[in-house]
């Protein structure tokens, strides 16, 4: 068992973090949020000067708030892959020199693997084999994990991401940027019954439909069809209907597909993670329906759903008790297999 200081900067968030024994002894983020927001997303030189500004007063941060000092630190991590180059980069840099100077060993960790550690924090006794439905604003995706380092994707979406999807459609409806919380919110006021939308069947050749993967573009363009089609009447958009029948689709085909896929692989553990399972309706709706099968769902604490470094520190915690190491000649990678 170790203690670990990691460093995330794969996106929009600046964020470091200190873990020892899969205890958060400190989570520091530097939400880029309202600079990115005016653009509605995120601007990727933005971001990497940001992260620029940012990453040292947030690892002093990190490291004061878990009262330790560098003596007191096993290894440094940082964040490899995926995401953007010249953001993973301003981390990867700052924890490399960290290594060196204070002749740490240094881990490079896989993003998604972070997203699937993170469940690990809050349940520290949470042993795989199980399936994680990691759904986030990359990437949407059913994994079997036996061990750390051993996951098989099951299913994932064909084109736009979960998060994507939450995202586009806010913006569709005027309602700025990140889409997910501000959905989250309006579809409580809403009928989700009140719009029938697809559920994103990818239809095979043999006929009949992928049980696993799932197609979120198509979803996206029927809510801008539903948009048009409302708008000509002239009458004011109802726009917590919309949201809560888009949340309702989304939540319907992740939560099938997910029960499906951990009946199948003969799992009774679903761990949730990514900035999507931080939705109130997929936390509920997956817990309860799983339950009725006698499946346990695992969703992280509201703060290690989004991107943080606390789930990357978690996650290179177990590398490290492995024995692995990276070298300081190791790249950053926009895109990765896990
Ligand atoms: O994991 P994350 O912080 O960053 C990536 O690795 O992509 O996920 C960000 C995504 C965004 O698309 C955001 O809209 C979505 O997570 N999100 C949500 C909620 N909170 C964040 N989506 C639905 N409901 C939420 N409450
Ligand atoms: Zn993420």
């Amino acid at each position: 068992m170790a203690t670990i200081l990691a460093i995330e900067t794969s996106c929009d968030e600046t964020a470091a973090a200190v873990v020892h024994q899969r205890q958060v002894l400190s989570s520091v983020v530097a939400s880029q949020i309202e600079l990115h927001r005016r653009y509605g997303g995120v601007v990727p030189e933005l971001a990497s000067r940001e992260h620029l500004l940012t990453v040292g007063d947030t690892v002093g941060a990190a490291l004061a708030q878990a009262q330790r000092s560098w003596e007191e630190i096993d290894a440094i991590a940082t964040t490899c892959a995926p995401g953007l180059v010249g953001a993973l980069l301003v981390g990867m840099s700052v924890g490399k020199t960290l290594s060196m100077v204070h002749q740490k060993p240094f881990l490079g960790v896989h993003h998604l693997e972070g997203h699937i550690y993170a469940s690990y924090l809050d349940q520290p006794g949470l042993t795989p084999p199980f399936l994680c439905l990691l759904v986030s604003g990359g990437h949407t995706s059913l994994i079997r994990v036996d061990s750390c380092g051993q996951y098989q994707l099951l299913g994932k979406t064909r084109d736009d991401a979960a998060g994507e999807a939450f995202d586009k459609v806010a913006r569709l409806l005027n309602l700025g940027y990140p889409g997910g919380p501000v959905i989250d919110r309006l579809a409580q006021q809403g009928n989700p019954n009140a719009f029938r939308l697809p559920e994103g069947n990818i239809s095979l050749p043999e006929g009949g439909f992928h049980p696993y993967d799932a197609s979120f573009s198509g979803l996206k363009t029927a809510v801008l069809r539903l948009i048009e089609r409302l708008q000509a009447t002239g009458d004011p958009l109802p726009v917590a209907d919309i949201a809560a029948s888009f949340q309702h689709a989304v939540v319907r085909a992740l939560t099938k597909r997910a029960l499906r896929c951990a009946q199948d692989q003969q799992l009774s553990t679903i761990v949730l993670g990514g900035g999507v399972a931080a939705n109130s309706h997929l936390r509920q709706s997956l817990t309860s329906l799983a339950a009725e099968q006698g499946i346990t769902v695992h969703v992280p604490a509201l703060k290690f759903c989004t991107d943080n470094a606390a789930m990357i520190a978690c996650a290179a915690e177990a590398h490290f008790d492995q024995g692995h190491r990276s070298k300081l000649d190791l790249g950053v990678f926009s895109r990765l297999p896990l």
